[in-house]
Formats: structure tokens, C-alpha cells, sequence
């Protein structure tokens, strides 16, 4: 896709290998036709609700339109969150290895990195995540399921690392963009479904963007348990959604 060398074969596997689904190359063609690519209303409630929609048929997770706080991707929401939680020089916590930008962007937004390790089954290493507390992470950003593992994290890890982090008063920044994708056999269970400790520090975060293969269309969402959290209605000014 033109960020490798003419003569480089790229063996990268990624959402942009699969085709766009018919319906959705149906809607947007529909909506090239109707010559409708102006400014639309920000952040529909049609949208928030559509999401609310999707995830409780393919997630198992009941939320109220309310709740969400639409953003331009997920990356970027990160990053305004890292701005709006952490404040210049803060740090962040996050498992690694892990999806790339995650070790670039923080520090476009002055902030410094803390990794935590993955044990050897792929589970989140308690006691670097304790290391990085200690140390006075602002923010820990949680990838679940997991890239590049693809690890699923069980509901009593996910507990862990909630209690954890509520003990410090630190966010969770939950990136469940993977979430639709797990395989039979496997239980996704949303952040804000944890319990009361993910549900008071924590922020979800997700798109259509890799399980749909939409990722130019420029759409994520930021889902906390209360409406509107003070966080996410920052972030969003900052990076212009509403
Ligand atoms: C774990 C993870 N988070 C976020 C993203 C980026 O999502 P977005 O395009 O919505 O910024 C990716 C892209 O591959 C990813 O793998």
C-alpha cells in the first residue's frame, strides 16, 4: 500500500488483505452517488446508537448511546486521552510487544512510556504492571484481545488489572478495536463489564475499523460507564469530534 519499497514484497497480514463487505461498499457508494461527502451532524445520536446496537448483539455488552463519545480513530483517542489524563510529563504504562504507535505517539504528546511485560503464557506480568504503578503511571493501556498475541484475557486478569489500577487511581485505557474478531471458543469481556473498579477508572475504546476494514473512514468510539465522562468530552474537543 505504498509504504514499502517498489522492489520490498510486503508480508504484513492485516484488515486491508480481506475485501470490504458487499453491504458496506453498497452504502458508500450509495452515499458518493447522493455526491453527500460534506460536513455531518457531529457525532449522531444514530451512531452512538448504532454502536450500542452491534455491541450487544455480537459482544454481549448492554450500553446506553449516552455513554459513548465518538472520536476520529482509535490512536488518536489515545493520544488525546494520554494529553487529558496524564498532562505533560506523565507516564503511561502499556504491555508490550504491542501495536507499534503505541510506543511512538506518547511522546508527540510530551508523555513518557513505562512497558509492562507479558508473562510467558501471554498474560499481563503483575508485578511490572505493580513496578509501573509504583513507579506513577497516569494511565495503563490495556490491548484486549491482545495484538500481536491475540490473546484473549480472562475475566479474573481482567479483575487484577482493575483493582490494581483503581487501588492507584490510574485510568484504564481499554483498546478493544479486536473485540468482534475472537474465535469460537474464546469469551471477550468488555472492560466496563468487569467490575466496579474498570467501571470507575476505566475508558473502552473502539471502531469498525479491523473487524470491518475501515480504518480511512476515520470512526472510533470512546465508551465510559457514566455518560460523557469529564476525560472523554476533553479529548473529543481536543481532536474535534463531539
Ligand atoms: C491494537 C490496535 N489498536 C488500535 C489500532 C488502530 O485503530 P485506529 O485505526 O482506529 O486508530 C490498531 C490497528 O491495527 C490496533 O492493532
Amino acid at each position: 500500500m505504498g509504504t514499502v519499497e517498489p522492489d520490498v514484497l510486503s508480508l504484513t497480514v492485516a484488515e486491508m488483505d480481506f475485501p470490504v463487505l458487499a453491504e458496506v461498499r453498497h452504502a458508500l457508494t450509495a452515499t458518493i452517488e447522493r455526491g453527500d461527502l460534506g460536513y455531518g451532524v457531529p457525532a449522531p445520536r444514530s451512531l452512538r446508537e448504532a454502536l450500542a446496537g452491534f455491541a450487544e448483539r455480537r459482544l454481549g455488552w448492554r450500553l446506553d448511546a449516552d455513554q459513548v463519545t465518538v472520536m476520529p480513530d482509535v490512536m488518536l483517542a489515545i493520544l488525546e486521552l494520554y494529553r487529558v489524563i496524564a498532562g505533560s510529563g506523565g507516564a503511561i504504562g502499556f504491555a508490550t510487544p504491542a501495536y507499534p504507535p503505541f510506543f511512538r505517539e506518547p511522546a508527540l504528546a510530551g508523555l513518557d512510556t513505562v512497558p509492562v511485560g507479558l508473562a510467558a503464557d501471554g498474560s499481563i506480568d503483575m508485578r511490572e504492571l505493580d513496578a509501573a504503578l509504583q513507579a506513577g503511571i497516569r494511565a495503563f493501556v490495556l490491548c484486549n484481545p491482545h495484538n500481536p498475541t491475540g490473546r484473549v484475557l480472562p475475566r479474573a486478569e481482567l479483575e487484577a488489572i482493575a483493582e490494581r489500577c483503581a487501588a492507584h487511581e490510574v485510568w484504564v485505557l481499554a483498546d478493544e478495536v479486536h473485540a468482534p474478531l475472537v474465535l469460537s471458543g474464546a469469551a471477550h469481556v468488555p472492560w466496563l463489564e468487569v467490575s466496579d473498579a474498570s467501571r470507575q477508572w476505566g475508558i473502552a475504546l473502539t471502531s469498525a475499523s479491523k473487524a470491518f476494514n475501515l480504518a480511512a473512514l476515520k470512526t472510533a468510539f470512546a465508551v465510559t460507564a457514566e455518560p460523557r465522562r469529564g476525560a472523554c468530552s476533553s479529548a473529543s474537543a481536543n481532536s474535534m469530534i463531539t
